[in-house]
């Protein structure tokens, strides 16, 4: 496939799940030109809970790519200004160097394009690759390219985009409130949730696939763990076809298909009877307690069977639970200029689990060979102007931090001297440093 012609080109088409792009039929491969985006945003992850997430193209999963095989593709991959942290992409269908991670690498407000040639069908998953990788991919950094064979899938009637995907929070599921990525239990693998589509709600309510009877169906599933093999099942139907693995091996008549994570399958069946179909993780207390669980809800003619729809509703996700809505930070709130230091460090801990938590962890201990600790850090304690122009202007190049090195970049802050003197503040006086009181005028001395 690598020396298959290419004729013309075009701008791909990238789609949010679970839409995908329109199928490539019969036409040749070509040069396909695309842009991605990187957004970190908050965003529900069920009732009442909240999280940041970390996407490409502002979904979880990221966008959906189609290509054909023998495409070249010229891949533009954009890091929002907004976003705290560099990210890259790795893409499975990629041969290459780290499927593209080395040459995707962007820092905020940056973008990076390199290009690929697509050489073996099927349907691959992409995820970003920047330290610590397990992080990034547990807060949302993966998506699926698929590559078709010549000539295109065979046409079906509905085709949907579906990825599962587990996640650490500190609180237990359900737990309301913004909840943070939890490293420690992402080492254990042990997620407080396993969904469809970036959240509980993901596949269901009005997040619900839908279909009517007799039509055929196609479900591009992935699995971007970072942990957990799926085990796929749709409860009230049977793969009439399997691409095992995403690959050209095609497996029939299949009840529960095992997707491991960092791969995914094509699924195919027809919609015979309507009902409400629904799309679980079969490792079952998945489904029913973490949230594993979509619908698709296929209506037809007459006699439908409403058996998974209601008892789901009732059981799974009561109706009222625990909706809430999120206090609006105090941070958003104009700030007082003569805060005692008291008030820094309160407002300060704040800020640190919006800004600095994802890297330096919320205990300030940081995470081994990417980023350094805060907590006790000698490199902290001794220059507090060093530290006031690492937020104002970010760090980068060899440091040493309690004898162990780091070389890696750390972003400027876009925070203001009251917001860099509260975090300050708050670090300096937690964790056995040595108590420093930042104030905004000694920011403001620093801006040049
Ligand atoms: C280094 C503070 C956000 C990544 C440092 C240092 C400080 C610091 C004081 C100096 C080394 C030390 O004492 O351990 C903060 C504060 C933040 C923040 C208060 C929030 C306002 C972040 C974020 C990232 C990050 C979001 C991840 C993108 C790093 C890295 C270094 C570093 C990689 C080492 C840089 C090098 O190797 O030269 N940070 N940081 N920091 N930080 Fe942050
Ligand atoms: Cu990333």
């Amino acid at each position: 496939y690598a020396n298959i012609k290419i004729f013309g080109e075009e701008q791909a088409v990238l789609t949010s799940p679970p839409l995908v792009p329109p199928p490539v039929g019969n036409r040749p491969a070509k040069k396909l030109y695309m842009e991605m985006e990187i957004i970190e945003k908050e965003a529900e992850m069920a009732d009442g809970v909240s999280y940041l997430y970390w996407t490409f193209g502002g979904t979880v999963p990221g966008s959906f790519v189609r290509t054909r095989v023998g495409d070249l593709v010229e891949f533009k991959i954009k890091n929002h200004p907004d976003n705290k942290l560099p990210h890259n992409i790795d893409l499975h269908a990629v041969t290459g160097q780290g499927g593209g991670a080395e040459a995707s690498f962007v820092a905020p407000g940056q973008e990076k394009t390199f290009s690929f040639k697509v050489i073996n069908p099927g349907l691959y998953v992409y995820h970003c690759a920047t330290a610590p990788v397990g992080m990034h991919i547990a807060n949302g950094m993966y998506g699926l390219i698929l590559v078709e064979p010549e000539g295109g899938l065979p046409p079906v009637d509905k085709e949907f985009y579906v990825m599962q995907g587990d996640f650490y929070t500190d609180g237990k599921f359900g737990q309301p409130g913004l909840q943070p990525f939890n490293m420690q239990k992402a080492i254990d693998e042990n997620p407080d949730y396993v969904v469809f589509n970036g959240s509980v709600n993901g596949l269901n309510g009005e997040n619900a696939l839908a279909a009517n009877t007799g039509e055929s169906i196609r479900i591009f599933f992935g699995n971007g763990g970072p942990n957990l093999a799926s085990s796929f099942h749709v409860i009230g139907e049977i793969f009439d076809k399997v691409y095992v693995e995403g690959g050209s091996q095609i497996n029939a008549n299949v009840q529960t298909t095992l997707v491991p994570a960092g791969g995914a399958a094509i699924l195919e069946f027809v919609a015979d009877v309507p009902s409400n179909l629904v799309l679980v993780d079969h490792s079952i207390f998945r489904a029913f307690n973490k949230g594993a669980l979509g619908v698709l809800a296929v209506s037809g003619e007459e006699n439908p069977q409403v058996f998974a729809g209601e008892i789901m509703e009732g059981i799974y996700l009561p109706e009222g639970s625990v909706i809430q809505n999120m206090p609006k930070s105090e941070l958003e709130i104009e700030a007082p200029t003569d805060l005692s230091k008291a008030d820094r460090i309160e407002a300060g801990k704040k800020l640190y689990m919006q800004a600095c938590f994802a890297c330096h962890q919320s205990n300030g201990e940081g995470v081994p060979n990417a980023f350094p600790p805060l907590a006790q850090s000698d490199y902290l304690n001794a220059d507090v102007n060093r530290s006031i122009d690492a937020l104002l202007y970010g760090l980068s190049g060899e440091i040493e931090v309690n004898g162990k090195k780091y070389n890696s970049i750390m972003p400027a802050q876009q925070l203001s001297n009251e917001e860099v003197a509260n975090v300050l503040t708050y670090v300096y006086n937690s964790w056995n440093n040595n108590g420093n009181l930042v104030s905004p005028e000694m920011v403001k001395n620093r801006r040049k």
